[in-house]
């Protein structure tokens, strides 16, 4: 039998992705990673792939008239990778192509770093609920659909901020101890549900 393919769209550090990796190498995800998509040649990502072997396709916006082409080469690259299961971890762009959303309904996964619907498609949704005074905040994963940050849940978690003395302390709490710990529960609970529906194997 053979793992679930994932591919991963990041933009940037990429600790999620690794997270993700790590819980796979450990055996807590069945699945493979098998392909990073980045529109940042210079996203730390890129070094969290080629130390696991993980091929990398850069799809730089620059490199495309339309946003609408760039979507239609992820779909393309995803395609021939064969991917069950997208992943947007720290992806920072907006997926509006609706060929690529209608040819992976059900298969692309965001984490957002709010108890969503709060501070929904914030793009810094970590200080505006240490701004408001939240005690409580946390991480969210969900399907990806033309609403941003708007499709259906597949986890959330909370956390305690009430102790942090600033946004970027907040952030970093939710990131360590809720989002690494989420998502790849998370792509378990996804892969799950696609198995049940037996829309992979
Ligand atoms: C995370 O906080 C994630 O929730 C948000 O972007 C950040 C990405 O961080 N969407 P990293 O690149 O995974 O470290």
């Amino acid at each position: 039998m053979t793992n679930p393919r994932l591919a991963v769209l990041a933009s940037g550090r990429g600790s999620n992705f690794e997270a993700i990796q790590n819980a796979i190498k450990k055996g807590w995800c069945h699945a493979e990673i098998k392909l990073l998509i980045t529109d940042n040649p210079k996203a730390g990502a890129i070094q969290i792939a080629q130390s696991n072997r993980i091929p990398v396709e850069i799809v730089n916006r620059e490199d495309f008239t339309a946003r609408e082409y760039m979507d239609e080469k992820i779909k393309q690259l995803l395609d021939s990778y064969r991917i069950d299961l997208v992943i947007l971890a720290g992806y920072m762009r907006i997926i509006s192509s609706k060929k690529l959303l209608n040819s992976y309904a059900g298969r692309i996964l965001n984490i957002h770093p709010s108890l969503l619907p709060k501070f929904k498609g914030s793009m810094h949704a970590q200080a505006d609920a240490f701004d408001a005074g939240e005690k409580i905040s946390g991480a969210t994963v969900h399907y990806v659909t033309a609403d941003v940050d708007g499709g259906g849940i597949v986890l959330q978690q909370e956390i305690d901020i009430s102790q942090c003395k600033s946004a970027v302390e907040a952030a970093q709490l939710i990131l360590t101890q809720v989002e690494h710990e989420l998502y790849y529960k998370a792509i378990n609970l996804a892969l799950d549900m696609l198995k049940a529906e037996g829309k992979i194997k």
